[in-house]
């Protein structure tokens, strides 16, 4: 990876305070050093309030990414939970992205991971390997790590009853590659670390994004929403990171949008629009490097975008083309599924491009303007909380209370980003006598102090009361705040909506400033974090319960428990007193009774008198800049190929006639390749690979590739062999001539 001074390795914060200081040495002001290694030494009770402004030094930087796609077959694509979305292929690998900072004192770690949400179990095992590789170093309170929200990421990583079934299980092969991919971004941005600056910027971003429950959002107080001139938040924050010299190093942002450009009819692994923003940036500012290398990391992470669509030509019928009904999401034929919001594009890769487009081009734009220097020292607070039984003071003589956690009849609705199968719609706040028969005779009645608690969401999954093999839902969520000098990010355990979110990072401002200090910092919404819990929406917005509100899981008040608790932080950390904090209960980390639906892989058979990697499909000799390449291989199931992290199931390589050599232009997770994986019966299966050749192509002669594995039974031993597999030589030429 790129220039590297050396500055490396398993720094403590002392270590790094040494090594700020050495560098400071050869050059700026000695006054602030004296400073620093005062309140370094002097551990951290100083006399005045913490502020963002004493720290004029630069900070430890590291950035990192790592590869962490598992196995692009048979697993449960984790968003749309459509039990005929299993992986079948690749669009485009996923990569878990990694921000240290440390301030000579603290050190904070921001994970932006392409992947639906982070769930507990998720965490867990991260943590605990960060245990035992950096001791103390890395921990649960100055850690976040966050989803992107892709809906095409492998599912499989949760050990709560409910999302298990909808994934086929806690699967070890689905973990394994997410756990070690988190590491090792986390391995490489711990490995870089060196002295750099922080700059931050901030812009808005039109016609990405729409709000998919206007209804719901229109619930809000009348004066609250004239504060706001959208429904949706339009800002993109960046923060820009660089070394001593002004190279950008790496760019972190956020944006507030559902990554469901991709539809629930595609069935291959793809980072969607925030991981193609990514992608475009990284590409940019790597240049010559293959997707997924060099040393400038672009991390994209999510926010409040829990009402957010990127399908910004809006809802339609898909069998009439006529508008859907308003409040219930639903068409007059075909129902809640016929509802479907599309665009901006013409097809889904078409919207997952031009969304991902218009992020990376205001990111990038912010990122080349960004001159406002983040200084000052780095803080962080964190909480479990039992998200159950929060009590919250509503006004003087109100309190009210969370709920055990359920879900309403409109969560099996889902969302005009992807409808539910069944004859559920949008907006039920009364049950329905058939459904709730078959959950009384299935799962048992909720109880009555739950269905009160719960009102007016009747109850479709009384998830809060079902333990059975292991529980539902998580009880125990984290509440977590870390504050970057001016920027405070704000890791939230779920998908909070656009209203939601700006209360929320008004009650941290507020608190953050209460002391004085803090003048003019930057909240930020760190959507998908830590533990996934589905929704938070405001009251007024839980009312009408929509989706939305049919999966706010812990009742109406959840929000103003979320806000009394991240109150708490934040006035913690102005306060300095975050180590009176109480740690909260901890998670349970499940041992037992976690269950594994998938079977294992089974043996491959191919066509008689073939072999594996064989072309059932050839390609053409001939084709332009802007046709589409397509071969088909018999092929292994994926499965076999084990961890193909940081490997590639494809290749699209051409011949360089001055050396010789065939020289890889793209792999699997490039953009232009799409790796399908097609089973049959009888237990055949092909890859068809498609190239869309960019314009920017290079004329000369090519070829492709696919690489796998597949297994037989030797005698009653199963075996695994690898296989490859090459397509003829095709020219790439921009006249069309004939030989
Ligand atoms: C949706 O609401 C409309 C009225 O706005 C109603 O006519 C229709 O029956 C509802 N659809 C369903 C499936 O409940
Ligand atoms: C998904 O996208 C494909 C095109 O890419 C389109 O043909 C299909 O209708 C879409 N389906 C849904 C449910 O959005
Ligand atoms: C959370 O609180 C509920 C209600 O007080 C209690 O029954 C439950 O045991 C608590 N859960 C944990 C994990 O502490
Ligand atoms: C406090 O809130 C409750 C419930 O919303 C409401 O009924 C009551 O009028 C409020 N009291 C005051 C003093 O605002
Ligand atoms: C859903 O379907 C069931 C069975 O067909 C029916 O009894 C029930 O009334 C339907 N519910 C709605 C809201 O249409
Ligand atoms: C709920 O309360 C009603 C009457 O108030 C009672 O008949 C019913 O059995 C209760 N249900 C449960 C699940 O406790
Ligand atoms: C397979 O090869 C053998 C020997 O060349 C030949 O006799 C047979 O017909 C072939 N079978 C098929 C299905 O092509
Ligand atoms: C594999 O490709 C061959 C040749 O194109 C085709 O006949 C066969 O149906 C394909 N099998 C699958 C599972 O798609
Ligand atoms: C080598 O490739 C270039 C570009 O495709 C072509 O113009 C040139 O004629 C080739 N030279 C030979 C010796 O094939």
């Amino acid at each position: 990876m790129g220039r590297r001074k050396s500055l490396c390795c398993g720094l403590s914060a002392r270590e790094a305070t040494l090594a700020v200081l050495f560098v400071l040495m050869t050059g700026v002001c000695v006054t602030l050093i004296t400073l620093m290694v005062t309140q370094a030494d002097t551990d951290p009770k100083p006399t005045v309030a913490p502020t963002s402004e004493p720290h004029r030094t630069p900070y430890l930087i590291g950035v990192g990414r790592a590869d962490c796609t598992g196995p692009p077959a048979e697993i449960p694509l984790m968003g749309y939970a459509n039990p005929q979305q299993n992986a079948a292929g690749i669009h485009t690998r996923l990569y878990s992205r990694a921000f240290i900072i440390d301030d000579g004192r603290k050190r904070v770690l921001f994970v932006t991971a392409e992947v639906g949400m982070i769930s507990q179990r998720l965490r867990l095992e991260v943590l605990q390997a960060l245990q035992v590789k950096y001791g103390d170093l890395y921990r649960q309170d100055n850690v976040v790590l966050s989803g992107t929200h892709t809906h095409c990421g492998l599912g499989g990583f949760f050990q709560y009853t409910l999302f298990m079934i909808s994934s086929k299980g806690y699967i070890k092969a689905s973990v394994e590659p997410l756990v070690n991919g988190i590491l090792k971004s986390i391995d490489i941005a711990h490995g870089n670390l060196r002295p750099g600056r922080i700059y931050r910027s901030r812009g808005e971003l039109d016609d990405s994004s729409l709000n998919r429950s206007p209804h719901s959002y229109l619930n809000n107080p009348e004066d609250e929403r004239l504060r706001y001139k959208w429904n949706t938040d339009k800002q993109v924050v960046v923060l820009k990171f660089t070394d001593l010299d002004g190279d950008g190093v790496g760019m972190l942002s956020w944006f507030a949008v559902h990554a469901v450009s991709m539809n629930y009819t595609n069935l291959m692994v793809s980072s969607d629009n925030m991981g193609y923003a990514s992608y475009l940036l990284e590409q940019e500012k790597n240049p010559g490097e293959l997707p997924g290398q060099g040393g400038f990391v672009a991390g994209f992470s999510s926010s409040n975008l829990g009402d957010v669509s990127p399908n910004t030509r809006g809802p339609l019928c898909m069998n009439t083309g006529l508008p859907c009904d308003y409040l219930n999401s639903s068409c007059p034929v075909g129902g809640t599924k016929m509802c479907k919001a599309f665009g901006p594009g013409d097809d889904m890769f078409d919207s997952t491009r031009i969304i991902g487009q218009n992020i990376y081009r205001k990111a990038k734009e912010l990122y080349a303007t960004a001159a406002e220097e983040v200084t000052g020292f780095l803080h962080y607070a964190h909480q479990w909380v039992n998200m159950t039984d929060v009590t919250v003071q509503i006004n003087d003589t109100h309190t009210v209370s969370t709920c055990k956690p359920a879900l309403g009849h409109s969560f099996a609705a889902g969302t005009t980003d992807g409808g539910g199968d069944l004859n559920f719609t949008q907006g039920a706040v009364e049950g329905d006598p058939f459904w709730d028969g078959i959950r009384d005779a299935l799962l048992g009645e909720p109880s009555n102090e739950t269905q009160e608690c719960h009102q007016p969401k009747p109850i479709l999954f009384n998830t809060g009361e079902m333990n059975w093999p292991l529980p539902w839902h998580p009880q125990i969520v984290d509440v977590q705040i870390i504050t970057i000098g001016s920027v405070a990010v704000v890791a939230v355990p779920g998908e909070m909506t656009t209203m939601s979110g700006r209360r929320l990072r008004e009650a941290v401002k507020q608190e953050l400033q209460s002391e004085g200090a803090f003048s003019d910092t930057e909240v930020v919404i760190a959507g998908l974090s830590n533990i996934y819990t589905h929704y938070i929406t405001t009251y007024e917005e839980y009312q009408v319960q929509r989706y939305e509100g049919a999966s706010t899981i812990y009742g109406p008040h959840t929000l103003s428990a979320y806000l009394q608790k991240y109150r708490g932080l934040a006035r913690a950390i102005a306060q300095d007193r975050v180590s009176e904090l109480p740690v909260g209960p901890q998670p349970p980390f499940f041992e037992k009774n976690l269950f594994n639906l998938l079977s294992a892989a089974p043996v491959d058979k191919k066509p008689e008198n073939s072999s594996f990697g064989d072309v059932l499909q050839q390609v053409y000799p001939i084709y332009r800049q802007g046709d589409v390449v397509q071969v088909t291989f018999v092929a292994g199931n994926p499965r076999h190929s084990g961890d193909m992290r940081d490997k590639t199931f494809v290749t699209v390589e051409i011949y360089d006639n001055r050396t010789n050599t065939w020289e890889v232009v793209h792999n699997d997770a490039s953009w232009e390749t799409r790796f399908h994986w097609l089973k049959g019966s009888n237990r055949q299966s092909n890859s068809t690979i498609e190239w869309h050749i960019p314009q920017s192509a290079s004329s000369g002669s090519y070829r492709i590739r696919n690489f796998g594995h597949y297994k037989e039974m030797k005698g009653l031993r199963p075996v695994i062999t690898p296989y490859e597999g090459t397509s003829d030589v095709f020219t790439v030429t921009r006249s069309f001539y004939y030989q």
